[in-house]
């Protein structure tokens, strides 16, 4: 993929389809190092998953044979020199269930995806936000970190839903503003 936002919103499709309530999304910048890390408190999955699904041949879905979000993304990391790391508790096992998939990008590989637009990524992920699910995103640059989350923003609209274009627009201006700031500062 062009751009690891993609590889995002391909991860956080998962932790959709695993009814998480509660996904987030982590970025974390250094000099040399990207971090992306997504957390869910979704269905979770049993070992034998965690064990295939950096396999590209692996899905347990049964419209396509072949999964390829996490063994991508897997790849992307692994260019740079960095790696994936995927932690998950099936549902069945514990009230505490749920997915964290982490992945490390060394910055100055000439083999490093850049980012692209994490907040149009955003954007297109909170219009389709299920009631009852929500999202937080946080991005920890050098000069300040940029930080969205929707339950707070739900709780301010008072009813109005995420998806109204005006809301979309307010927080695409909003992340501009936040980066704007953080990369002033750096
Ligand atoms: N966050 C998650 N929670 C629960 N199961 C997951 C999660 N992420 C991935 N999986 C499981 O791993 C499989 C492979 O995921 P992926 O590589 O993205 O391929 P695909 O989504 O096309 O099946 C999924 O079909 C699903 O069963
Ligand atoms: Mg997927």
């Amino acid at each position: 993929m062009k751009e690891l936002s993609l590889n995002i919103l391909d991860i956080v499709q998962n932790s959709l389809a695993a009814g998480a309530s509660h996904i987030a999304v982590d970025i974390a910048e250094t000099g040399d190092t990207l971090r992306i890390t997504v957390t869910d408190d979704g269905c979770g999955m049993d070992e034998t998953t965690v064990r295939n699904v950096t396999n590209p041949f692996y899905t347990t879905r049964k419209t396509r044979s072949v999964g390829l979000g996490i063994p991508f993304f897997k790849l992307a990391a692994e260019q740079t020199g960095g790696d994936l790391t995927l932690r998950s508790t099936p549902a069945g096992e514990s009230d505490d269930h749920g997915t964290v998939i982490s992945a490390l990008f060394y910055k100055t590989s000439i083999d490093f995806t850049p980012l692209g637009d994490v907040s149009s990524t955003l954007c297109t992920l909170v219009q389709g936000l299920p009631d009852g699910t929500d999202i937080t995103f946080t991005h920890s640059l050098p000069g300040g970190t940029i930080s969205l989350d929707t339950a707070e923003m739900r709780a301010v609209l008072c009813g109005v839903p995420l998806s109204t274009p005006d809301v979309i627009v307010f927080i695409k201006d909003d992340l501009a503003a936040q980066y704007a700031e953080a990369r002033a500062l750096k």
